[in-house]
């Protein structure tokens, strides 16, 4: 069975005290609960001092987004390697921010995958439909495309290590979540292409996460489906009692 796995996506939020405040505080309020993996992903500036504080814990870091280069005249960006020597072990890729507002596409998350996995960093790669795609019947069309060259090019054991978020961007910071069934018919298809693309071993191993306006009121309904394996949150993931309350209601046979 996958181990259900819960990242908080800080977003541009909290300073480094703020950061570590918050990771003593989380520690012990999920001290127990050994049956979920916990990820937080704070910004760049708090990546070092966060996994610090969270050392001896069993919660991982994730960088929000990398740059493929190894090393570069590359203004403001940030490399897998330093990213992993700052302490990060995951990195979230593709997040719908980043191609909306930055304009980043399903080629370039390619590349950051492929330099992500390189670095023994695990992706977890969001993709998810804009409301106009769903409304105009796209999302599965949309949800192939961003897979298929998202994940171009990765051997099977690669797809099995890493994690797919589907983050449908009309939920996303808007308080409406999808509903169970549409999280749960997104995945059940997201599984079924990873199964064509790159075997059934893998698709049965690789994490799918959702993410778009989980809360503690919504969590056990949602990672409750049969093809959710765990959540990526953004706002809710902001108080440490609340987040530790979504990794609670994330927990195997409490569902
Ligand atoms: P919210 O949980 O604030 O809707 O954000 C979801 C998200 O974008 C996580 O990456």
């Amino acid at each position: 069975m996958r181990t259900p796995l819960v990242v908080a996506n800080w977003k541009m939020f909290k300073t480094v005290a703020q950061a570590v405040a918050y990771v003593r505080e989380f520690t012990g309020l999920v001290s127990g609960m050994d049956d979920v993996e916990i990820v937080v992903a704070p910004p760049f500036t708090a990546v070092h001092a966060t996994a610090e504080a969270a050392r001896g814990s069993r919660i991982a870091i994730a960088g929000q987004d990398l740059y493929w280069e190894a090393e570069g005249a590359f203004t403001g960006e940030v490399s897998a390697a330093m990213l992993r020597e700052a302490g990060a072990r995951f990195v979230v890729i593709g997040h719908s921010e980043r191609r909306t507002k930055f304009g980043e596409t399903n080629d370039q998350v390619n590349r950051k995958v492929k330099a992500a996995t390189a670095a023994g960093l695990t992706p977890i790669v969001c993709i998810g439909e804009t409301l106009n795609e769903r409304e105009s019947c796209e999302t599965l069309r949309v949800l192939d495309r961003q897979i298929k060259t998202g994940l171009d090019g990765l051997t099977a054991n690669q797809v099995a290590a890493l994690a797919v978020a589907y983050e449908p961007v009309w939920a996303i910071g808007t308080g409406r979540n999808a509903t169970s069934a549409q999280a749960q018919e997104a995945h059940a298809h997201i599984r079924s292409r990873l199964s064509e693309w790159f075997g059934a071993e893998a698709a049965d191993a690789c994490r799918i996460l959702y993410g778009g306006s989980v809360k503690p009121a919504n969590t056990k309904e949602l990672v409750g489906q049969a093809d959710v394996d765990g959540a990526l949150v953004g706002g809710a993931s902001l108080d440490p009692k609340a987040f530790a309350e979504i990794v609670a209601g994330s927990r195997p046979g409490r569902i």
